[in-house]
């Protein structure tokens, strides 16, 4: 079935604040441990530790957003939506291959910000793990937002 065109505006709208929520949320939590690495207090690595254990429950809220609204995208597509043939359909193909490593490295990533946040033992090595967890979880989500553009605007 396609979708209306409002239907398919409001899909799209909760794809890109989804999508918003996931990239400014990374940022800020890299923003938070690198803050900690740069003071070395154990106050701020305790922060966050705190900012990323929040980031985790809406990452994975938003994903979930995000990957609903993005079936909804080819939903709203129909029959346009083209085979790993062209250059729309490999676009298409290679999101969505980096999308799955990228979902169960970040399952990987939840648990150990949990099992960080569990320890006592939270020092400048956690907030360096953290700060090149979250550079990581940053670019990965960019180039994601980069495969969405092309697909949206060619
Ligand atoms: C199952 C997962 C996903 C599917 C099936 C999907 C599908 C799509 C499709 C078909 C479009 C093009 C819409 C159009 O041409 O009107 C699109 C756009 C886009 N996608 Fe996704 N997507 C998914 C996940 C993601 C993720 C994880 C991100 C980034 C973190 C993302 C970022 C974007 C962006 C930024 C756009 C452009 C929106 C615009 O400028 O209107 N998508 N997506």
């Amino acid at each position: 079935m396609v979708l209306s065109h409002p239907t398919a505006l409001l899909v799209r709208l909760l794809h890109v604040t989804g999508v918003g929520v996931a990239v400014g949320g990374a940022v800020l939590t890299w923003a938070a441990s690198h803050r900690a690495v740069s003071t070395g207090r154990a106050d701020a690595v305790d922060g966050a530790l705190v900012v990323a254990e929040t980031y985790e429950w809406l990452f994975w809220g938003a994903l979930g957003a995000v990957v609903a609204s993005g079936v909804g995208n080819l939903g709203s597509l129909g029959l346009g939506v083209s085979g790993p043939e062209t250059a729309w359909g490999t676009t298409l193909a290679l999101k969505l291959t980096v999308l799955a490593a990228f979902l169960a490295g970040s399952a990987a990533r939840t648990l150990s910000v949990s099992f960080a946040a569990a320890r006592s033992n939270a020092d400048a090595a956690t907030a360096g793990r953290l700060r090149a967890t979250y550079a990581v979880t940053t670019v990965v989500l960019l180039a994601l937002v980069g495969f969405g553009e092309v697909l949206a605007h060619g």
